[in-house]
């Protein structure tokens, strides 16, 4: 397979540094260029990236030197950008990417609820991809942007597809989200030490309307959103990696543990690319997991795990605890298997 030459958006940031630790040794993509603010431009990356990964910092990556978002050209030797770029910044730079020939492979929640941006888990709706060409011809761009959605989002809705088949019609959830999902400069250590926080702004909305685009089906060239209600209450608590939820799902009929528990036993691989996990739901049997510290890591950290599925005491209720890697399943790990879709299917 060619290599292909990729840029990093946000390079220096929380989500940025794990898709510089994720692409090193990729066996398709090759990092091409770093860019982050001005504060970082000129610099090595060394120098600005306060690597925090568990990791050593790719030597490559160490050595080169950062580019600011705004000197971005459409010549640059780049085919696909990765984008970890706080919401004001991407709007404007990712439709100049899109607009200068670039494939744009977004965490942002900027452009994600556009009609025609598709918002993708490959596992669940890689068809919604097809929205590329009614957002290049609707556009004007030789590029385009697709995006995969916020991370608590990706961890319940990969649980909830293999449901939608049993007539999910309710979802109520409670999560508890690790603080690398607010960014590397993002909570006053003082605030959540010790602590927890029971307001994640914007959060809840997202986690109320993205899974409806997600499940819902591609008719022409739109979505038609899936009509599950879904109901979120979210909190931020002192773990580093690794967002964990409580799960209350009904059912039109009544629904036993068992048949819930087949369904995510059953839940198929279907794709197999370099960042495809084989298993993409882990059932654990043993009633104190999942665990972030246990399963974050599960399917170097694309593996979502579910367990304590029980039944609820409302009627055609069922309930389980699911837990994923906020930053590598719920958001660059996940831009990457978006990316690897799109080669596959020939879109770069
Ligand atoms: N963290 C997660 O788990 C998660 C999950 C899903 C989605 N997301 C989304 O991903 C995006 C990045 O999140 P994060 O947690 O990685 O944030 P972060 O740690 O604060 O990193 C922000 C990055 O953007 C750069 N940046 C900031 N202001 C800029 C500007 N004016 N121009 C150009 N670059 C600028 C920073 O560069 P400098 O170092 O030069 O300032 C840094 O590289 C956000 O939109 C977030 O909502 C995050």
């Amino acid at each position: 397979m060619r290599r292909i030459k990729v840029g990093v958006l946000g390079a220096t940031g929380s989500v940025g540094q794990r898709f510089v630790q994720l692409l090193d040794g990729h066996p398709w993509f090759e990092l091409g260029a770093l860019y982050a603010s001005e504060r970082s431009a000129g610099k090595k990356y060394r120098e600005v990236a306060k690597w925090f990964l568990p990791y050593e910092m790719p030597e490559a990556a160490a050595e080169t030197v950062v580019k600011s978002v705004d000197d971005i050209s459409e010549t640059e030797d780049i085919a696909l950008m990765f984008s970890a770029l706080p919401r004001p910044t991407a709007i404007k730079v990712e439709k100049s990417c899109a607009q200068a020939g670039y494939a744009v492979s977004s965490n942002v929640a900027v452009h994600r609820m556009e009609k025609d941006v598709p918002l993708v888990i490959p596992e669940v709706n890689r068809d919604h991809l097809a929205l590329i060409e009614e957002q290049r011809s609707r556009r004007g761009w030789d590029g385009f942007i697709i995006t995969n959605p916020n991370c608590s989002t990706i961890v319940m809705v990969l649980s909830l597809k293999p449901l939608m088949s049993l007539k999910l019609n309710e979802v109520r959830v409670s999560t508890m989200q690790a603080v690398s999902g607010a960014g590397y400069a993002g909570l006053p250590s003082m605030a959540i030490l010790d602590n927890v926080l029971p307001f994640i702004a914007t959060e809840e909305g997202k986690m109320e309307s993205e899974p409806l685009k997600i499940l819902g089906t591609l008719e022409g060239s739109e979505i038609k959103d899936a009509t599950v209600n879904i109901c979120a209450s979210c909190h931020r608590v002192p773990v580093i990696d690794g967002h964990t939820e409580a799960i209350w799902v009904k059912f039109e009929d009544s629904v036993t543990e068992a048949e819930v528990k087949n369904a995510f036993n059953n839940f198929p691989r279907e794709i197999d690319t370099p960042f495809s996990p084989e298993k993409p739901i882990i059932v654990r049997e043993e009633q104190d997991r999942p665990q972030p510290k246990l399963d974050r890591d599960a399917g170097r950290g694309m593996s979502i795990s579910v367990g304590r599925i029980r039944s609820g005491r409302m009627k055609n209720e069922v309930k389980y605890i699911v837990q994923g890697h906020n930053t590598v399943r719920g958001a660059a790990g996940a831009s990457i298997l978006n990316a690897e879709v799109l080669v596959e299917k020939g879109y770069i």
